[in-house]
């Protein structure tokens, strides 16, 4: 069977930062320690007066190409995943091959464009329907861009305001990729669920904390869907997990309970048995409420265990670095997991040749999905190309001010117009409207 997966990827982040501690905190009345200590988050990226959704995925694909020397002839396929579209009719991959046709002599009209749409899972699905495409034998010969998109923009004082983020993922899907190959297993954890949506209005209703409940629940369903497909889950056999992260404090608690739940019956709970005891279990208990206190006060032990906390120092929190600082990028956000591990990985001489990640992505609405990637070797160059930290570094930093008006400037509601902060250079930009109302691009030199 022809290997299939991600070949080469491509960040871009939105050009202003939102420092959490110094700025937003004082402006909130709040510890910076909520922020920095609770949620994991240091800063958050925003887009610029000229950037949004189409620019950030137009520029982050114009990269991917450049980098691979790619032509329009080359792709098959592109599939922007979003739930930050401002259009229920044309798709975003429609204004990205539109802006990408600014630049390149040939075109895309050959290529099947759609977009996604299931909260921040459609990135990960995305990237399956890139797989499919290629595994049903039908790209003939070309390459499919999938790009993850997003502004994720809270109402202002809303509890999610301080996990907002914004930038694209672009992923080239190919065959005998470079970076990653995809495994055919997966496992699912699906359910109607309303903790998180946006019914016909630009920011989310958000049951925030049953949105974190919600989470662990379909998490725990797509581990043991994928175990019964890809047999038992052993925590120690992937190098890294990236995990969707809306913050890290999220995936500090989804990180326990998996580890947690994976161990069950295993000789690491033998093991780690003389420490903590044994996982409690249903019968034990006279009400669920008092499991539920147990099962919470093991999960606690279990994350002070030294074999618990050497894991997550190694298998986790290398994924979370970019997060950390850029914020919830929704549909993007396991990408830049999966990238900052392996950034992290390669800074640090991993060798990973031939590992497997376990990848676990999740949407609201809700729906979770696990699958492996096989770290293909050579990835290191791969993953050298990334100028992330640098666009991460150049961010211009916002005042709490200037923060007021950039949220305005992209709140749909509001009549707010102001000048750019930073200067574009070679790169895509939002122009104005058009006699239709749709929105206009050009390139910068
Ligand atoms: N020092 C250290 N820690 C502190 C602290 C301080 N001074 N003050 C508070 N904390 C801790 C709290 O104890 C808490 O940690 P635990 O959860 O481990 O107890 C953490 O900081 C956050 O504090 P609060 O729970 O008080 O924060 P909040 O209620 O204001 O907001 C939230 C938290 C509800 C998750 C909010 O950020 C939110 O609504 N976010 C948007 C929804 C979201 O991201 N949900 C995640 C799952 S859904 C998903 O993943 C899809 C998606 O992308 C949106």
């Amino acid at each position: 069977m022809t290997a299939v997966g991600i070949d080469a990827m491509e960040i871009w982040t939105g050009k202003l930062k939102l420092d959490l501690a110094e700025t937003f905190a004082p402006a909130q009345g709040d510890d910076p320690g909520k922020y920095t200590k609770g949620l994991g988050l240091h800063a958050s990226s925003f887009p610029d007066v000229h950037e949004d959704i189409v620019t950030m995925a137009a520029n982050a694909a114009h990269r991917l190409m450049e980098r691979k020397g790619l032509e329009p002839a080359d792709i098959g396929r592109i599939d922007v995943a979003t739930e930050s579209s401002f259009d229920n009719s044309k798709p975003v991959s429609t204004y990205v091959a539109g802006c990408l046709e600014k630049v390149y002599d040939g075109d895309f009209h050959h290529a099947n464009k759609g977009e996604r749409k299931f909260a921040c899972i459609a990135g990960t699905q995305s990237l399956d329907d890139a797989y499919n495409w290629i595994r049903a034998g039908r790209n003939r010969g070309r390459a499919a861009i999938v790009i993850a998109t997003d502004t994720a923009l809270y109402a202002r004082d809303d509890p999610g305001e301080a996990t907002q983020g914004a930038g694209a993922v672009a992923m080239l899907v190919a065959e005998d990729p470079d970076l990653v190959e995809l495994s055919p297993e997966q496992g699912f954890g699906s359910a109607d669920e309303t903790d998180f949506l946006k019914p016909n209005q630009q920011f989310p209703s958000v049951d925030g904390k049953r949105s974190v409940n919600v989470y662990l629940a379909r998490m725990r369903e797509a581990l043991d869907d994928f175990a019964s497909v890809a047999g038992e889950i052993h925590p120690e056999d992937y190098p890294l997990i990236p995990f969707h992260t809306p913050f890290p404090g999220m995936v500090r608690k989804a990180a326990a309970l998996g580890y947690r739940h994976i161990i069950r019956d295993t000789e690491i709970e033998d093991e780690l048995a003389e420490e903590i005891g044994y996982q409690p279990v249903p019968e034990a208990f006279d009400s669920d409420d008092e499991f539920y206190e147990a099962i919470r006060e093991y999960t606690d032990a279990l994350t002070e265990t030294e074999r618990y906390q050497a894991w997550y120092a190694e298998t986790i929190d290398p994924t979370l670095e970019l997060s950390r600082h850029v914020g919830n990028w929704y549909t993007g956000s396991v990408h830049i997991a999966r990238a900052a591990g392996l950034k992290h990985a390669r800074e640090h001489g991993r060798d990973l040749d031939g590992r497997q990640l376990l990848v676990a992505s999740y949407g609201s609405g809700a729906q979770a999905e696990v699958h492996a990637e096989t770290v293909v070797p050579g990835w290191e160059d791969e993953i050298a190309q990334l100028n992330v930290d640098e666009q991460v570094r150049r961010r211009y930093e916002l005042s709490f001010e200037e923060y007021e008006q950039i949220h305005d400037v992209h709140n749909h509601d509001a009549e707010a117009d102001a000048d750019s902060l930073t200067e574009p250079s070679a790169e895509f930009v939002f122009d104005g409207w058009g006699r239709m109302g749709e929105r206009t691009y050009k390139y910068i030199d």
